[in-house]
């Protein structure tokens, strides 16, 4: 505990030297939710991350999360110097949905509107008409399909299932998935909830169906936290990244927050419900990009500038 109050002190010391702000997720270790709070910054979901990013005013960011996020972030500010603790860290949706092979499948639908997940390279989005979060996806969809366009979405076939039975939207999907949320168990979840009758279910629509049809809210992460600090129940089981489990403790001490089953049976299952490459970034990371500049994302021109529209569009739409 001691090496990691001095870690956390020497990386807050080097955010205010570099005029430097910590934008973090929720699914990122504790200590770094935490540094981000006590220094200025923000932790949340990918849509605010990249609002923040985007709005505050210091000329570095360093961005604790996966790639996606950080390159969302220079996308936005290219003025701005974005530093990551490890470039490594990636995501199952992105590595699913290379560029090459999904600008073919553009071309084969010219007809169709091109709406991209945020979990993707800058190189996809630059081929897209909207990017969305989890936290919009559902509105924004909805939106296109009540002017009579049809959808061509990537990469989360889950989460784009999801959004198609809610809003009866023509869409045509990319075969992508989250490692993590694909591991929620519908049929352990129901063993659970039998020794937990009054829990509020809540779930990421990463997950699969069989687990998003049991749940009492279905949301981003931002919304589930949201659906902990007001809800009424005193248990609550909960289908995402257990590292969100650090703020929902925070913000609603005296609830109690059990991890949605991920395999085996209810009894037995421990959950293995963590990202390893959110899981790449520590405290030594954050003190290494901004002691040594190393981790700084890149995204060249022409692609920053055509991915930029179409994160541009979706902010436009939540304001
Ligand atoms: P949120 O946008 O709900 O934070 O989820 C993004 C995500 O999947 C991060 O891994
Ligand atoms: Fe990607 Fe899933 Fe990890 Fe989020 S939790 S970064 S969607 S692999």
């Amino acid at each position: 505990p001691d090496q990691r109050v001095a870690l956390k002190a020497r990386a807050a010391a080097l955010l205010k030297a570099h005029n430097a702000v910590l934008v973090a997720h929720y699914y990122v270790d504790g200590d770094l939710q935490d540094l981000a709070w006590e220094t200025g910054g923000i932790v949340s979901d990918s849509l605010e991350m990249a609002r923040f990013g985007r709005d505050h005013a210091a000329q570095t960011l360093v961005v604790a999360g996966v790639r996606f996020m950080g390159e969302s972030a220079k996308i936005l500010s290219p003025e701005k110097r974005v530093l990551m603790p490890d470039l490594d860290a990636t995501c199952s949706l992105d590595l699913g949905c290379p560029a090459d092979e999904f600008a073919a499948f553009c071309d084969a639908h010219p007809d169709r509107q091109v709406v991209v997940y945020a979990n993707t390279s800058a190189a996809v989005k630059a081929r897209a008409d909207w990017m969305v979060t989890s936290s919009c996806a559902l509105d924004i969809v909805a939106d296109l399909h009540a002017k009579g366009e049809k959808i061509l979405w990537a990469p989360d076939r889950h989460l784009g299932r999801y959004i198609q039975e809610q809003t009866g939207a023509d869409m045509l999907m990319w075969n992508g998935a989250c490692i993590v949320h694909d591991e929620f168990k519908g049929l352990e979840l129901d063993l659970l909830r039998e020794q937990h009758p009054d829990a509020m279910i809540l779930v990421h629509p990463e997950s699969p169906k069989s687990v998003v049809e049991k749940a009492h809210v279905v949301g981003s992460t931002s919304a589930l936290i949201k659906a902990v600090v007001e809800g009424t129940a005193k248990e609550y089981i909960v289908a995402t990244d257990n590292g969100i489990l650090h703020r929902m403790r925070q913000l609603a001490p005296g609830k109690t927050l059990i991890e949605a089953p991920t395999a085996g049976n209810a009894a037995s299952c421990k959950s293995c419900a963590h990202c390893p490459w959110m899981a790449m970034n520590a405290l030594q990371g954050i003190i290494d990009c901004l002691e040594t500049g190393q981790g700084e994302i890149e995204v060249a021109e022409p692609v920053r500038g055509q991915a930029a529209g179409c994160i541009e569009r979706m902010l436009d739409f939540v304001a």
